[in-house]
């Protein structure tokens, strides 16, 4: 045999399902997933998202069908995002013990004690200019001439964050997940619940959310885009990855107990390097847009939907993710089993 031929052949490995079944390195289980639910007013509302195949706004009543089928397929958590009935300038609705959200988890919570409810803590959903907090106006109190219109205050908004979060976890939430990218939040959140004796709620946080395009159907299905302007500001941007550190390493700092980077796929880089530099859980969140965009090729007949779908929670798992927030949750739990 010359020299040059290779003694050590990969594909040895490969040779039939069951060796590559013994090699795999990366596995997905249902306990990996938390799926993301949508809940507004009313009764009997199962109101479809056009650009997210299979998912929908719920109305509480037809929600818990819903969530028992999730709890049936083994997926330990759910996200809860909420529409609400009217919105204003503070989001008020969001820290209202009669709120969508509230309200949701104490229907959950009475159905499904043991599912775990995670409460994304924002307030674009309820401010009548879709920012995640309270704008700088001029005929409100809290306006401050030394910034622009329109900026987003931040320590106004800390107080309120506060408040909201202690309304969602006395309804019962297990999981605080601020998602608003403000300075400060899971201080002053931690601040606020253990003030209030929740010393045993978690926080999550999106520690690392950038400003993304990929968010465009979630706000369809959460009905928050921004009234006027974007959110960079205090989202990231997605060119920084030692920002991304900072952020992590000050939340970190504050006393979160679960990391999240947001989006997934375009991110697993990051994932990676929080995995490297932390021992802390990690989250990531497969977002609407990498949802969607599979979908759309799948339904022209150009990609392979489980596939393709399987194939990215892979990789966001062997990037370093410890859990998965997806909108194929209830999918993949279905195909993991099939194949
Ligand atoms: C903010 C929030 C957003 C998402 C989760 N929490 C939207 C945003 O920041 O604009 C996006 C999730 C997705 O795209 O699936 N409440």
């Amino acid at each position: 045999m010359s020299i040059e031929f290779p003694h050590i052949r990969p594909r040895r490995l490969r040779l039939n399902e069951s060796l590559r079944r013994m090699m795999q390195e990366t596995t997905l289980n249902p306990a990996d997933f938390v799926y993301p639910l949508f809940v507004r007013h009313g009764r009997d509302i199962q109101h479809p998202i056009q650009s997210m195949p299979g998912v929908f706004q719920w109305s509480i009543d037809k929600l818990i069908g819903e969530i028992e089928e999730v709890a049936a397929l083994g997926i330990p958590a759910v996200m809860l995002f909420g529409i609400p009935e009217k919105k204003d300038a503070y989001g008020s609705e969001n820290y209202n013990p009669e709120g969508i959200i509230p309200r949701a988890i104490r229907a959950i919570k009475e159905t499904l004690p043991e599912l775990i409810v995670i409460s994304d803590m924002c307030f674009c959903e309820y401010t009548d200019h879709g920012h995640c907090g309270v704008i700088n106006q001029k005929n409100q109190k809290e306006f401050t001439p030394g910034l622009p219109e329109g900026y987003l205050l931040n320590d106004p908004t800390l107080e309120l964050l506060g408040r909201a979060s202690v309304v969602h976890a006395q309804a019962g939430a297990d999981i605080i997940a601020p998602s608003g990218m403000v300075d400060g939040m899971v201080g002053e959140i931690r601040r606020a619940l253990d003030t209030d004796g929740l010393h045993h709620v978690t926080i999550m946080s999106y520690a690392a959310k950038y400003s993304s395009g990929f968010y465009g159907p979630f706000r369809e299905a959460a009905e928050s885009a921004p009234g006027f302007g974007d959110r960079k500001q205090y989202q990231m941007d997605p060119a920084n990855s030692r920002e991304a550190l900072k952020e992590v390493a000050l939340d970190v700092a504050e006393g979160a107990d679960i990391l999240m980077v947001k989006p997934a796929l375009p991110y697993l880089d990051i994932i990676a390097a929080v995995r490297r530099t932390y021992n802390l859980p990690i989250a990531a969140y497969n977002v609407s847009g990498e949802y969607s965009m599979i979908h759309a090729a799948a339904a022209n007949g150009w990609l392979d939907l489980k596939r393709c779908a399987v194939e990215s929670l892979i990789s966001i798992k062997r990037a370093g993710a410890d859990m998965i927030l997806t909108y194929f949750a209830k999918d993949a739990v279905k195909w993991l089993e099939t194949s």
